[in-house]
């Protein structure tokens, strides 16, 4: 299968250290025996950080979306040296490179690409262009709850929720920047036209992604 792994930047870099990196590289060689990978990597906190610190300059949102990207190209970088020569040495900055540099048969890491979207979104057009099988978003929550379960007890997590009630759900979400919670619109959007299969997972354990691509696990999105 050729599968696209969106792995947020939060869940990289929780303890600043460089294990969740090694810890992602190892599952990632594993499924990359018997499957082609794409891999998308988030900002995370040193993203917010910057954005916030480029706001307060009084920056436009699309200037501090910019320095967001710039962020997630880094934390892409940093999972790349992790992988070695598994991975290709370049950073993707557009679909069409991700392409090309896949066909050297290396694992492609990319971050963002333009402003007004996350990288879930740069996930979902990915796996659109490249006619991937699978897109397995690794976050920091098991799934989509139907109310928040830090606050919330008997919150309930949905096994499957559709792109449309997804998209009720976030209608009244931020879209400035560093501010995606969950999954973006624009990702939304278009898991709903290529209908390309979407889990989400939580991301803090890496074995989830490898448990996503045979088991149910998280919540899938549906058409
Ligand atoms: P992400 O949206 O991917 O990270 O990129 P996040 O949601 O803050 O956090 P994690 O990684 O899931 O923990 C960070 C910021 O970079 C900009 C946006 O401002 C985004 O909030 N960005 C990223 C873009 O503008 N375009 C992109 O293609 C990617």
């Amino acid at each position: 299968m050729r599968i696209v792994i969106t792995i947020g930047g939060s869940i990289l870099l929780k303890e600043y250290d460089n294990k969740k990196f090694e810890a992602y590289a190892e599952i990632i060689k594993e499924i990359n025996k018997e499957h082609e990978i794409f891999i998308v990597v988030g900002g995370g906190r040193p993203a917010r950080e910057y954005i916030g610190v480029v706001r307060d300059m009084g920056e436009s949102e699309s200037i501090c979306d910019e320095i967001g990207i710039q962020v997630t190209r880094i934390n892409a970088r940093l999972l790349q040296l992790a992988l070695k020569d598994c991975s290709y040495p370049a950073i993707p900055e557009n679909f069409q490179q991700a392409l090309e540099f896949s066909a050297t048969g290396k694992i492609v890491i990319m971050g963002g690409t333009e402003p007004a979207h996350s990288t879930d979104a740069v996930g979902s057009i990915l796996a659109e262009y490249v006619g991937a099988d699978l897109v397995i978003n690794a976050t920091s929550v098991d799934g989509l709850y139907d109310k928040d379960p830090n606050k919330f007890d008997d919150a309930v997590m949905f096994t499957e929720v559709t792109t449309s009630k997804l998209l009720e759900i976030v209608s009244g979400n931020e879209t400035k920047a560093g501010t995606y919670e969950f999954i973006d619109k624009t990702a939304i959007e278009i898991i709903k036209r290529s209908a390309i299969k979407t889990v989400i997972v939580n991301g803090n354990n890496p074995e989830n992604v490898r448990t996503a691509i045979t088991e149910p696990i998280g919540t899938l999105i549906t058409n």
